[in-house]
């Protein structure tokens, strides 16, 4: 498995990950339109449109889509891994990369806006939780656990 730069031809496979496990492992984090609107946000051209700002990174083994996460400022973004493959340390080789390019930009504190499920994720790597916030969202809301790590 390699971590590298996300690209438009991923897109359709990135976006499939992403719906997967916004389907299944966020289904209590969120209420259904939340959902909804989170699978629109995730569509492919989105995310290529996306990708132009959001330094998107993604996991791959044999041209199979595992994971994908990546950054905009200083906030941590769209972390999603395959459900079916949890816990294997695919989430962490992505956040370790993330966390090499935020350093070699000069970045020196990251946020998080995670959710319930995540949570641990982000502990275990030295993040502390602020507050929990929600924002509009599309055509509705969400709410996230804002989170804070020193680099
Ligand atoms: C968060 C997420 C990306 C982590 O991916 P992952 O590949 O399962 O994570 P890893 O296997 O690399 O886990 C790294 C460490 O965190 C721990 N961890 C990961 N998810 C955890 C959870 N839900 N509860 C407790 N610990 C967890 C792992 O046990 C591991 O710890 P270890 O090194 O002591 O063994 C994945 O769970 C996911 O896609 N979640 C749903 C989408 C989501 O909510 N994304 C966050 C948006 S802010």
């Amino acid at each position: 498995m390699l971590v590298r730069r996300f690209k438009k031809e991923d897109a359709i496979k990135a976006s499939n990950v992403i719906k997967k496990t916004l389907l299944t492992t966020n289904k209590k984090d969120y209420p259904k339109k939340t959902i909804d609107a989170l699978i629109f946000f995730n569509k492919p051209k989105k995310l290529i449109e996306r990708s132009k700002i959001t330094k998107l990174f993604v996991a791959v083994d044999k041209d199979v889509i595992l994971g994908i996460g990546g950054y905009e400022d200083d906030h941590l973004q769209c972390f999603f891994v395959n459900p079916s493959f949890h816990k294997k340390g695919i989430g962490q080789k992505i956040f370790d990369r993330v966390i090499k390019d935020m350093t070699k930009e000069g970045y020196k504190k990251i946020y998080s806006n995670s959710t319930r499920y995540a949570e641990k994720f982000y502990e275990k790597n030295g993040f502390k939780k602020i507050k929990k916030e929600t924002s509009p969202f599309l055509d509705t809301k969400i709410t996230y656990i804002v989170m804070f790590k020193k680099l």
